[in-house]
């Protein structure tokens, strides 16, 4: 199916922003601010178009690591250790640097354009060898600078309330850190193509509008396989969020997958599906994981925060265009046919059979799989609970049937 990776990676940026400030922060918008800066450094290098929407989206992407970073560290604080990792030369990182290798790893399996190796790896870098992999100037690669200095420049200036009296004093002390974080190189781009104009304009139109406006808006066809990268990429993402629901997302795309063939839908709609399904719990990267996590039952005001992860997803999925089933599918899953479902309380005919399917799979993966908390149930009690459900009025039960077909004992799924 077609598709423009930087539609489809920006809403993520807004949700991944929510852990980057956990972990670095880094205010709200980080993600896209870097992303308008670095493509604005870019610009007078004249990078052919594809070349440019990969490093575009890098730099939107660039502390993608971030989630896992942050609930490795979490989980380590737990259990009383300390997190690290070791590199293949047997170099230790330790601490938030983490997310530059998470991300390198998360971004490799992804279908960009050309090579993008090493871009997010060496994006903490600093040109007199500080940086954690301890790389200098000459070995640290071009791109990663290109995002490292406006990282730097957002991080260390409130650049959503710069005034422009501060501007130039910040651009000084910017160049002034030549040869220290960055490359004279860098910084000579850095003064010829950051002005106080487009730092203006970032501030009242904001730079995700900026960027819509400046990057071509062509999308590429991708196949498959490429698909379930993607889907796998945002599976990781989403599932990473909590250790409860780890494997969740992927667990859905899968049966999402396996129901679509079942149907024999053609195979965009299947890829379609299949994105509803890896995407349907978006939202969640807006949840606190001490909520996510909370054990035993939780007070009215949390519930509601939970419930409201499908009201993210429907905003999340709503910027991407091209979207609108894929967001109806993925966002309704925890609507029910009698009305008594969340968020948006639709019933009936409202609800379209690609939305209860999708909530069905939700359910039953949900019944079935294994959490820390729990074992998951067999088959045969996951649709005996559920069978109930669709006799008081709430699940379709011709999907149940189903379902039971074709992942029982007897379906070829089995
Ligand atoms: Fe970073
Ligand atoms: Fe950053
Ligand atoms: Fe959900």
């Amino acid at each position: 199916m077609k598709l423009n990776l930087f539609y489809f990676f920006l809403p993520m940026i807004e949700a991944l922003d929510i852990e980057e400030r956990a972990l670095t922060g880094a205010g709200g918008g980080h993600g896209e601010r870097v992303a308008y800066l670095a493509y604005l450094m870019a610009k007078p290098l004249h990078f052919p178009k594809a070349e440019l929407m990969d490093f575009v989206e890098l730099a939107l992407l660039h502390d993608c690591g971030a989630v896992e970073n942050l609930r490795n560290l979490r989980d380590a604080q737990v259990q009383g250790r300390e997190y690290t990792e070791t590199l293949s030369d047997g170099r230790v990182i330790q601490g938030a640097n983490i997310h530059a290798i998470l991300g390198e790893r998360l971004v490799r399996q992804l279908p960009f354009h050309g090579n993008v190796k090493d871009v997010l790896l060496m994006h903490h870098e600093c040109a007199d060898g500080s940086g954690p992999l301890g790389l200098r100037e000459d070995a640290i690669n071009f791109k990663s600078q290109l995002i490292f200095l406006p990282d730097r420049m957002d991080i260390w200036y409130d650049l959503p309330h710069l005034k422009q009296e501060d501007f130039l004093p910040m651009m000084e002390t910017m160049a002034s850190r030549a040869g220290h974080e960055f490359s004279q190189r860098v910084v000579d781009l850095m003064k010829r193509t950051i002005h106080w104009e487009d730092l203006r304009r970032m501030q009242e139109e904001g730079p995700k509008s900026l960027l819509k406006q400046y990057l071509p808006n062509d999308e590429t066809e991708y196949s498959r396989e490429q698909i379930h990268a993607l889907t796998g990429f945002f599976e990781y993402i989403v599932d990473n969020k909590s250790s409860f629901t780890k494997d969740h997302s992927e667990g859905i795309a899968e049966k999402a997958e396996t129901m679509g063939n079942f149907y024999q839908w053609n195979p965009e709609k299947t890829e379609r599906f299949l994105l509803a399904a890896a995407l349907h719990d978006y939202g969640k990267l807006t949840v606190e994981t001490d909520i996510l996590e909370k054990p035993g039952k939780l007070a009215p005001a949390e519930f509601e925060e939970i419930k409201s992860h499908v009201k993210w997803t429907y905003a999340f999925l709503n910027e991407i265009p091209g979207f609108e089933d894929i967001r109806d599918w993925a966002a309704y899953h925890h609507e029910k046919l009698d009305g008594s479902g969340y968020c948006f309380g639709l019933k009936g005919d409202a609800l379209c059979f690609e939305s209860r399917l999708l909530a069905c799979i939700d359910i039953y993966q949900a019944l079935t799989e294994k959490r820390p908390y729990k074992d998951g149930f067999s088959h045969q009690k996951a649709i005996a609970i559920m069978q109930e459900m669709a006799d008081n009025g709430k699940l379709d039960g011709r999907i149940i049937h189903d379902l039971d077909r074709v992942f029982g004992p007897d379906g070829s799924h089995a």
